[in-house]
């Protein structure tokens, strides 16, 4: 019976036979069309002000809390992996109202630049640059009668850009989602002597509650109220266009979409309407449930995270920064994805 309808259907029908070039693992190999590599990616690296060597974030399992005397280490293993860019992250030792050690000389970033710089001047050193982990409520902004005031806060990002670029940043990060920061920060840097010093600029990044871990681990959550009044409304992609296309007329040179994994049709917009490099950042949640889930051995910790790497980098981003950078790295290594 089921053959007589098979041998019907087989006469009837003319169908493609896709299974031809997923037979051997060469094949697929042969026709596959997006390629994961280490060059991809972009390692974060939190830097903590008050401690002498590393320290575990809990709610991110394998990342840590790196002391400066670390980081020589650190950015050794993480160019042997060729991972070509690091984004680095500050703890102060002190916070305060108007976000001063994120500006300072001898601020924690500015110092792991330094560091990283002369262990490898190779290694590229993106820098975040806000305020939210350098002030006492945890905003990203200079708050003014419970408000975020924008412009204020512009001259103080172009302080923190211009210091990070005085210690040998390659690429100022502004994350802190203020009208104008980056035609601020470029104005800045270029008054500066700073021209050719780049502006990865986080463009659309939502107001999302896959956040969570590195708030833990960066200690920058708001004392009090939210992000929604700087950060984008996450229904909204046209908003999101909207934002990159200012960015870029501001002077960006890279683009972001963050956070990635909920966001693939807008990193897939992104990169049908400009031509700019696009970086999607793979931000900590997206992180943590892997890892959580993993751990419970609920998943297959390796395999879905090459699946989600890939699946950013297939709705278009250029770029890809994310906590998994060097694992993913090292398992790349052992296979042919
Ligand atoms: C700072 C900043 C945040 C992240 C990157 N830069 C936190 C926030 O906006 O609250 C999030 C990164 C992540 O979750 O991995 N403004």
């Amino acid at each position: 019976m089921k053959l007589e309808l098979y041998e019907k259907t087989k006469k009837e029908l003319e169908f493609d036979r896709p299974r031809r070039l997923r037979k051997l693992e060469g094949l697929r190999t042969l026709v596959r069309e997006t390629r994961l590599s280490p060059s991809d990616f972009i390692y974060p690296i939190f830097v903590d002000r008050r401690i002498e060597k590393r320290e575990p974030i809990e709610a991110m399992p394998g990342i840590f809390h790196h002391a400066l005397a670390d980081l020589e280490e650190e950015v050794t293993e993480v160019a042997a992996l060729n991972i070509p860019a690091v984004l680095l992250f500050g703890l102060p030792s002190h916070k305060d109202e108007y976000a001063s050690e994120a500006y300072a000389s001898d601020g924690v970033v500015q110092e792991a630049t330094r560091i990283i710089k002369k262990a490898n001047p190779e290694v590229v050193v993106a820098t975040d640059v806000c305020l939210c982990q350098y002030t006492n409520h945890g905003h990203c902004g200079v708050v003014h009668g419970g408000r975020i005031a924008n412009d204020e806060t512009l001259g103080i990002l172009s302080k923190i850009a211009v210091s990070h670029a005085e210690a040998g940043a390659d690429l100022i990060g502004p994350s802190a989602m203020m009208d104008g920061q980056v035609a601020a920060i470029r104005h800045s840097l270029d008054e500066q002597g700073f021209n050719e010093i780049g502006i990865m600029a986080y463009s659309s990044k939502f107001a999302s509650s896959f956040y969570s871990p590195f708030r833990e681990a960066a200690e920058s959550s708001p004392l009090w109220g939210n992000r929604r009044t700087y950060q984008m409304d996450y229904p909204n992609r046209r908003e999101a266009m909207r934002e990159i296309e200012s960015d870029i007329r501001q002077g960006a040179d890279i683009v972001m979409v963050k956070p990635a994994l909920s966001y693939l049709d807008v990193i897939h917009e992104a990169r049908s309407k400009f031509n700019h490099p696009l970086a999607a950042y793979n931000v900590s949640g997206e992180y943590s449930m892997i890892k959580a889930t993993a751990q419970r051995g609920w998943i297959d910790e390796k395999m879905v995270t090459l699946e989600v790497l890939t699946a950013i980098k297939r709705a278009g981003a250029d770029l890809i920064i994310s906590y998994f950078a060097k694992d993913a790295s090292k398992w790349l290594k052992g296979s042919a994805a």
